[in-house]
């Protein structure tokens, strides 16, 4: 029996420690995750535009992030759950928690490698002609 989720917007109810946990566990916030820098990951989390964390028997088991102008444009960032909490509906619930309210955005977001489909159920197009650029190299980049 999957128990129940609940999810929080904003970084009040965050424990850093927690939120750490998580993005060692499993990398992303650029380089701070797998650091495992704290102050770094709270700083970008405080300056997003809607944070939204996943909670199960009080502890936090998922976040995400969305950085935005409000009005326009969007990007999604660091979505990610616990190992051990997958395959429960918590990324998906984490997606939509993010995109409630923001309809009217045009959001964009990269996915990790593997996790293609996850955004694709979600209604996510690949996009003919997005660019990056990085601060250094990437396998996410082409040459
Ligand atoms: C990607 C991630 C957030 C998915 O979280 P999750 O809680 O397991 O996903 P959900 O259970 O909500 O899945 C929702 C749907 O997507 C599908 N799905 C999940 N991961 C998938 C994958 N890698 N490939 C294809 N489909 C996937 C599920 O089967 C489910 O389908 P359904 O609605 O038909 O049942 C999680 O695997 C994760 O944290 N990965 C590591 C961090 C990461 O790479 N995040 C992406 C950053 S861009």
């Amino acid at each position: 029996m999957i128990g129940m989720v609940q999810y929080k917007t904003g970084t009040d109810p965050i424990d850093w420690e927690a939120l750490g946990d998580l993005y060692e566990e499993i990398g992303l916030v650029a380089q701070f995750g797998k650091k495992r820098d704290l102050e770094k990951i709270r700083q970008a989390f405080q300056s997003s535009y809607k944070v939204v964390t996943a909670w199960k028997k009080g502890k936090l088991v998922g976040a995400g992030r969305l950085l935005s102008d409000g009005l326009c444009y969007g990007t999604i960032y660091d979505v990610g759950v616990f190992q051990a909490c997958r395959k429960q509906g918590i990324g998906k619930g984490i997606m939509e928690a993010l995109l409630r309210g923001n309809e009217h955005l045009l959001v964009y977001l990269t996915s990790t490698f593997g996790n293609e489909g996850f955004y694709s159920k979600l209604g996510f197009k690949k996009h003919k002609t997005a660019y990056a650029k990085y601060p250094r190299e990437s396998e996410y980049l082409e040459q």
